[in-house]
Order: structure tokens, then sequence, then C-alpha cells
């Protein structure tokens, strides 16, 4: 193969290192107006009335706006209809959007946006998911503040339990975490002769569509959304996006001019979308000799104000609630519910990063239990293509679980490790390792049927370069250049020639969402169904007829910019010349969908997902006795991801996300009082820098199990290079100083607290 599988450069490298390349708020307009919005003060009230008296003499102010003013419908098109773009009667957390300010400059408009008066009626709120579902909580959705539940009854869990040698359970929880894209949100929109556009920071242009329809009340083909450069989402961009355009086309629409709309951090964190806090309750019973018989898994999600993204966060969650193990008996309760704080919904595993610490924490607990070194346990009861899922989907050919545990362990040197500690500088330095694994559904599967499909448009043009377009985007992830590839090698067109344009909802049908590590396969497979299209119907014949085999079906195969057949070799560019000589059509369009899913919200059985990806994160850390403070040495994450479309763009998902994951674990904390953000900037919410990256390194290990289905093998790798990272380095704290520490993040206080403690259920015996 000429291109797929190569580290070839990055599409978008050089225009954004250059500082060419166009963020939104490097777009403008000489017209342009600035939009800013208003807020709730209050985590739960009844808005009694909005001053704008004041607001409106302010300089520059070309008008204010309210939910009286959208000539559409005032909710933001998602899963449950509760979200109004716009507060009316009630505000249920601080932050909620009440009103908008358009100025003439981004200062005049949040001047303005200050000096609006809003009384409220405050009601009573409820802060704390377990306290939502209690039945006298305050009432923030339907009767009982649950958004969604799902199970999973496989077997008998309960009967099992009686019967297993070992049982251990544990109660875990975490934190949110805030996703830190470098760009904050922005959106610019303007009128046209044809309708609107809107051009912004975003994953789901066809979500942005839908809502900037619903809004104005236009059709869908008067609405065209075009995603800008994009610096960062992993997931903030997927739902809340529509929210910004929404307001921002809502202010056009109004006023007639341009308008943009750029959040300011501070706002960006209290009422953008976060990773759900959680907590779970674990039970596993096993065999003597270490055959895990039964998991019991009861899952809660703390959705905050609005359910947004929550019903499907927690399906994925429920789906991989028994982690990567061959498991015969599950029993699986899990709700998303109602508080008065931020709506919580997708970032980067979706609702899997939670459910993972607390089972991979679990694991090696009952490793310990067993006497059995947690490696063992975890090969012993891995999945395999033979075994079925949590749901009784047979796992399939591309299964390479097995492999990254034995991968990951050898890089970490696991076994010399657990037999004698690495020497530490000093007594109150202790040294560890710990491991943990995840499987991850890829693409949206069963509950995501709806929206499971992909198109794209391959054109050749007249020079021989290629335009491809597809409706999934690339938010600093590499799609462009994967996508670029596949199509490059598809063709048998030179990498150079061959650009993915930016995403433009007009060019391509409704590809779902860029979510659930789907681009690859989805986008994939619909640039290579086109291409399939385009060689086979097209250009092979041509190159048969120049090699004096036409009629035949000689094969004609491609090599560094030439195509074969007959023996003979013919340059790229002399073909596509000759094609259009002949007027032959060099576009097509693709088309893919997921096939074969299937969901029982009875009991949750089913096929789930179409394919799975598999890892193993391994950890070494240093843990400070005397002050808590804990130093990653080494990150190891082995993943299968069928085959490698460029694997130095696949090496660096891995360090990225493995560096995403142990801020999740040890740093990142969201102080969240009564409603109110204590830290939402980044002096006081602390993430990962490149100063923290683990002295011996972020070791990536690519497993290649290939996926029949995929684009040339290849299956997802976006989501679950953070997935085990918190869960790995919780291990090896553990390892390190018997700490357990159950609740993430792991800051040095717990760690010193329960060194101090004498509760046998956070220390271990000293031995
Ligand atoms: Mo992703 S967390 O499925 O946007």
């Amino acid at each position: 193969m000429d291109t797929f599988g190569k580290s070839l450069p990055r599409k978008d490298a050089l225009d954004k290192v250059t500082g060419r390349a166009k963020y939104i708020d490097d777009y403008t307009r000489s017209d342009l107006l600035w939009g800013a919005t208003v807020r709730s003060s209050e985590t739960h009230a009844e808005i009694l009335s909005i001053d704008t008296a004041e607001a409106l003499k302010s300089d520059g102010v070309a008008g204010i706006f309210t939910s009286k003013d959208i000539p559409g419908k005032n909710i933001v098109p998602l899963v449950l209809p509760d979200y109004p773009f716009l507060a009316d009667k009630l505000v249920k957390f601080r932050g909620q959007p009440i009103a908008l300010v358009v100025a003439k400059s981004w200062k005049q408009a949040r001047k303005a946006a200050s000096l609006v008066k809003i009384k409220y009626k405050k009601l009573p709120a409820v802060y704390d998911a377990r306290e939502a579902l209690k039945k006298d909580a305050p009432k923030i959705y339907g009767e009982d503040n649950i958004f969604k539940k799902f199970v999973v009854k496989k077997g008998d869990a309960d009967e099992t339990l009686k019967k297993c040698d070992v049982v251990v359970s544990g109660s875990y929880s975490v934190n949110y975490q805030v996703h830190a894209y470098l760009e904050t949100q922005g959106m610019l929109a303007e009128l046209t002769d044809q309708g609107i556009t809107v051009y912004g920071s975003m994953q789901c242009p066809f979500y942005v569509l839908n809502a900037v329809a619903d809004i104005l009340n236009f059709p869908h083909h008067k609405v065209r959304i075009i995603q800008s450069t994009t610096g960062g989402a992993f997931g903030g961009k997927e739902d809340v996006p529509s929210i910004v355009a929404g307001h921002a086309a809502l202010l056009a629409y109004l006023t007639r001019r341009p308008v943009k709309i750029i959040y300011e951090r501070e706002e960006d964190f209290i009422s953008m979308s976060k990773r759900h806090p959680g907590y779970a309750d674990i039970t596993y019973g096993a065999t003597r000799d270490g055959k895990i018989l039964a998991a019991k898994v009861r899952y809660i999600l703390d959705g905050g104000a609005f359910s947004t993204l929550s019903p499907i966060v927690l399906w994925r969650g429920t789906m991989h609630a028994a982690g990567p193990y061959d498991i015969p008996n599950v029993d699986v309760e899990a709700c998303a519910v109602a508080t008065n704080r931020v709506p919580c919904g997708a970032y980067r595993g979706f609702g899997q990063p939670q459910i993972n610490f607390a089972n991979e924490s679990l694991i090696d607990e009952l490793a310990e239990k067993l006497n059995i070194d947690p490696l063992e346990l975890r090969r012993k009861n891995a999945l395999t293509s033979e075994s079925l899922t949590i749901t009784s989907q047979k796992v399939g050919p591309s299964c390479g679980l097995t492999e990254t545990m034995e991968k990951a362990a050898a890089e970490i040197k696991w076994h010399e490790k657990k037999q004698k500690k690495s020497p530490a500088a000093k007594p109150h330095i202790k040294r560890g390792v710990g491991m943990a694994s995840s499987i991850y559904g890829v693409c949206l599967g069963a509950a995501g049927k709806h929206m499971a499909k992909a198109g794209a448009y391959v054109q050749i043009n007249q020079d021989g370069s290629v335009t491809v377009a597809v409706g999934n985007t690339d938010m600093g992830q590499g799609a462009r250049t994967v996508l670029a590839q596949i199509a490059s090698e598809a063709l048998g067109a030179p990498y150079e020639l061959v650009d993915v344009i930016e995403p433009d909802t007009s060019r391509v049908p409704d590809s779902g969402p860029t979510v659930a590590s789907r681009t690859t396969v989805m986008s994939g497979n619909a640039i290579a169904n086109a291409c399939r299209r385009i060689r086979r119907e097209r250009i092979d014949p041509v190159v048969r007829e120049l090699a004096g085999a036409g009629g035949t079906d000689a094969e004609v195969s491609t090599s560094g910019g030439y195509y074969l057949s007959n023996g003979k070799k013919f340059l790229y560019k002399d073909v596509i010349t000759k094609c259009w000589q002949k007027r032959i059509n060099l576009s097509s369009e693709g088309w893919w969908l997921e096939e074969g899913t299937s969901f029982n919200p009875e009991n949750g059985l089913g096929d789930a997902y179409i394919v799975y990806s598999f890892s193993t994160t391994a950890a070494e850390v240093e843990v400070n006795t005397l002050t808590g403070e804990v130093r990653v040495i080494k990150l190891v994450g082995a993943h299968d991801i069928g085959s490698a479309v460029n694997p130095q763009l696949a090496e660096g998902q891995i360090q990225g996300g493995a560096l995403q994951g142990m801020g999740y674990g040890i740093m990142e904390n969201l102080v969240v009082k009564d409603g109110v953000m204590l830290n939402p900037n980044f002096s006081g919410y602390t993430i990962p820098t490149s100063m923290d990256i683990p002295e011996e390194g972020i070791i990536p290990i690519i497993v290649e199990k290939k996926f029949p289905d995929g684009p040339f093998g290849a299956k997802g790798l976006g989501e679950p290079p953070l997935i085990s990272v918190a869960p790995a380095i919780a291990n090896a704290i553990y390892d390190a100083t018997g700490v357990r520490i159950r609740h993430l993040p792991i800051l040095p206080e717990k760690i010193t607290d329960a060194l101090k403690s004498d509760d046998e259920t956070r220390v271990r015996p000293r031995r």
C-alpha cells in the first residue's frame, strides 16, 4: 500500500504552526455585530422580571432579546425536549442563558449584558444526584428527577454471587472533568440571499443545522453550516455549539447584520457541558482460581439541570459496565439524574471512563483477595474473539485485548517490578506499578441507529487533484489527514493531490455526529465506496484500454503514483487526462451504514456495537508519602485499533489521551459548592501541560487485529486512549503505598489522609 499505514504529514500542520489557519475568532465582516449572553445568577428560580432599560442605554448596544423574540422553537433539539435556547419563566442552573445582547464590540456587548437586571423568586434546589433521587427532593425533571434508566440483566448475578468462593464490593465516585479545549466556543452567523450561513467551532454541523433551523423556523435548505478550523473539542463541541449557533443565528436574523459570539473562558466553564460526575457500587464474585462468574453494578450519573446527551452517555456507560471481561452473570442498573448544576454531556469516553475507574479498581481488589497477580486475573477473564460481551454479543475476529495486556505489561516490566520495587531516592518515596484495561464500542451502536450513517463526495479535478467532502469534522484529531490517506489509497492518487475540504452541510448529506470514535470507520468507508465506484466503473477500464487489455477483466493495481495492468504502467496524471478527454465522470458520492446492531431495553441484551476497540494502560508512579504528591514516571498505552491509517497520528492520539486521562486521575478538580463553580478558570483548575509528561514518557503501542468491515481494516481510536488511565494510576498508587483511593481525582490530601487512617477499607493492612 502506498499511503495507508504510512506516517504522512498532517494536512493542517503547516497552516496551524504558521498561524495561517483561521479559527472562528479570525473571521470578520465590515458590518459585524457582537453577541453576549445574559446568564442566570441563580441555581433554581422563577424569573419575575427582566429589566433592560439601563443596558439599552449602554454604549454601542444594538438590541437586547429574550425568549419572546424567538420566531421558531425555543428548545435545543437533541434527545429529550427540555433545554430552552433562552430561559422563559424558570432557570435551573447558574449560568443558564436568559437573554442576548448585541452591540458594536465584544466589550460593549459584555458591559451591557452585565447591566440587565433580573428579578428572581428562589426555588428549593438539589445539588447531589443521590439526594435528587430521594422522594422529597425538589423536582428538577419529571416526577423523579430521572432523565433515563438502563439495565443489563444476563444470567442470575444474585444467585451466582451466593455460590462464589470470593466476593468483593466497592463504592467509587468521580468528579467532573472540563474539556479545556484551547479555543472557547464561538460562532459567526450571517444572512445570505439564500438563507443563513453559520460558521464556527464545532464537532457536529448537522446538529447545529437542526438547531438553527428550529430556532428560526427555517426549512433546512435555507440553512448552511460550515465548520471553521476547530481548536480542540473532546466531546465538548458535540451538542453545546447548537446553543451558541442558535443564539448567533437569532441575533443575525433579528438585526439583519452578521453577528459573532465568542465565549470567554469563565463563561465557557460555567455554562458548557462537562464530563458527568458519577457514583458506582460494584460487586464481583469469582471462583478460588480466579474465574469471574458474576458482576453487579449500580451506576448513577449526575446529568445536571437539562438532559442534553445524558441518556446516550448513560447507555454507553451501561453497555460497558462489566469491563472487557467474559462474565456470564451480569446485573447492571444505571440512571442519569437531574440536579441544579451545569448540564453534563459528551467527553472523550462518553460515560465509560467513570465506570471503568470503578470496574478496574475493583478488579485489582479482587486480585488481591484471590492472591492472584492482577495481570493474570485480567488475562484469565479477558474477552476473546469467541467470547460474549456483557450484552451476549459475540466479540468477533477483531479482538486483540490479551495482546494489549501482554505488550503493556512487557513495556512497563510488570513481572520484574511486581517482584521487586524499583529503588526510590528517599525512604518516604514509594514506587509502584498498575494496569487497567478497557473495551470500547466503536461508532454509535444500537441506541444511535437512526443516525448511524455517513456520506462522502469525491471529485477528481482536471489537473488530477482530488476534492473530498465529508460530513464529519476534524477538531484536531487528524480526520482530514487520515481521510485523505484513505481516498488517496483507494484512488491510487498521490497523497499531495488529495485534500478534504472544510465540512459544509450543503456539500454532503447528514452524516450523523463526529463522535464515538466513528469518523475513520464511517467517513472512511463512505469515501472508500465513492472511490471504488470511480475506480471500477470509470478509471480501471481506461487503464485496461491503455494497456491493451480492453474488454477483459485484467487486474488494475496502483503503486507510487502509477496504475498497473497487463504488465504495463501509466502515470496517474496521464490516466486522469485520458479520462477527461473521454468526458468520463470522475466524481461520485459514497454512503455507509452501521448494520446489524440490536438492543432489547427489557434486559439490555443484543449486538450493541458493530465492533470494539481494546486497550490496556500500564503506569508506574512515585508517591511522596509525606506530601501525598504523585509523580507518574511512565505511562504505556497499548491499543488494538484494527489497523493504523497513520501510525504517527495514532501514537499522538494515544499520548494525548493518556495525558488527559492522567489529568482526570490525579490533577483536575472542579470545585462546585451549592451549584456554584468556585474555580472556573485555568488558574484554579489545573490540567496537565507538556511539563507534566512522565519522565520516562508515554509509550504508545499499536496492536492491529483487522476489522473486516473497516476501511482497510481500521476501527476507532479517538476515545480509548483516555479511558483506562485513571484506574491504572490508582492501581499503581495502591501498589506503591497500600492506599486505595476510590474517589477521583486522587489529590495529595486524599493520600495523606488515608495513610493516617486505620480504616482497613482504605489502607492495606500493614504486613
Ligand atoms: Mo464524543 S465524547 O463521542 O463527542
